[in-house]
């Protein structure tokens, strides 16, 4: 992984590293971070690596009134080779640009993000952990600078770039969690912020979680915020049912994410022949379906825990188990093609990682 052209100012006071087996989901920092600046006129200039540390940031921020922030999240696996491999890297600063358009924020040269990725990834490669199932999560991230309490968009913006050693994203690791289809909460509006990876819409459903905590489930199936019938996404992650032979999952209508983790596993699954629809399905189909026997499995798509089965969904009191409440084997297949071409252990036939 080269480090680039860019200048590089290499802390005086590395950290101590912590053991592969105590690695939690985005608790310990590493040593270094990337920042680039943006001004109107002068476009995004002064990319620089420095010692990871606080930003020091004005009270009167726009970023801290009025939301301009967006971010995007990928990772960096070491293989058995020893290679140091990112996953869909140049996919994941697309979308950060899809972000920042629907935020109204400058948009950011691919090739730019992607060099800051290795550059910073090359940097600190040592802190890339090795143990299976573990990786290094890569959060880029783009706040406004402006110091003003106008609502107006930023005139100046700051990009930075963080990395966290991670273990499974869930303590649990790939395990069936229960979800609750919420009839009180809704994620996104179409013409909203619901495509983007936008702070405010994680900020937005933490009361959905806690809700759905209170009630003995681990997360929140969002329906549609007009009809309250059609699924959305799941917590933070894309929603993939299977009916029979057929896998289902929410197409991309403007209130969900276009998750890579989602394109992925499509993608996969139409290599090896299987069915999968893009289509509005209901929460009524799905519990009809659970009812009759016919759901056999149910998933969640996203980068930081892969695939996350549904052992449970409940919806208005009801609760269906969905194949015993265990992994189901298309889950556990998609998991292990991913986590394969992810680690260099099996053929990329898409040129995935990089
Ligand atoms: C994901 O990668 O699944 C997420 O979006 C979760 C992240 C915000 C921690």
């Amino acid at each position: 992984m080269s480090t680039g052209a860019f200048p590089i100012t290499r802390t005086q006071a590395p950290k101590a590293k912590p053991a592969d087996d105590s690695l939690a989901f985005g608790k310990v920092l590493t040593d270094h971070m990337f920042l680039m600046n943006y001004d109107e006129g002068r476009g995004w200039h002064s990319p620089r690596i420095e010692p990871y540390g606080p930003l020091s940031l004005d009270p009167a921020t726009s970023v801290l009134h009025y939301g301009q922030a967006i971010f995007d999240g990928l990772k960096a696996f070491r293989g058995e080779d020893g290679r140091i491999r990112l996953f869909r890297a140049d996919r994941h600063a697309e979308r950060l640009n899809r972000s920042a358009r629907i935020m109204s924020m400058p948009e950011m040269p691919v090739d730019l993000v992607r060099q800051s990725f290795d550059a910073l990834v090359g940097v600190d490669h040592d802190w890339v952990p090795r143990k299976a199932g573990t990786s290094l999560y890569l959060r880029p991230t783009v706040i406004a600078t402006d110091v003003m309490l106008g609502v107006h968009p930023a005139h100046s913006y700051l990009y930075f770039l963080i990395l966290s050693p991670v273990g499974s994203y869930y303590k649990e690791g790939v395990k069936p969690v229960r979800i609750l289809a919420s009839d009180r909460h809704v994620r996104a509006v179409k013409g909203g912020t619901g495509e983007a990876k936008t702070a405010a819409n994680y900020a937005q459903s933490l009361s959905g979680q806690q809700d759905a905590a209170a009630q003995g489930y681990t997360q929140v199936l969002y329906l549609d915020a007009v009809e309250r019938k059609w699924l959305d996404e799941v917590g933070t992650m894309n929603i993939m049912v299977r009916i029979g032979d057929e896998v289902i999952t929410p197409p991309l209508a403007g209130t969900i994410l276009d998750g890579v983790t989602r394109n992925s596993t499509i993608q996969l699954m139409r290599d090896w022949g299987l069915k999968v629809t893009e289509r509005p399905i209901s929460i009524e189909e799905v519990m009809a379906a659970g009812e009759a026997g016919t759901l056999k499995e149910m998933w969640g798509t996203g980068t930081a825990a892969v695939v996350s089965p549904v052992g449970t969904l409940g919806y208005k009191g009801r609760d269906v188990l969905i194949n015993g409440g265990e992994t189901g084997e298309l889950t556990r297949r998609l998991y292990d093609a991913v986590v394969g071409i992810q680690y260099g252990r099996t053929n990329d036939p898409h040129g995935w990682t990089s």
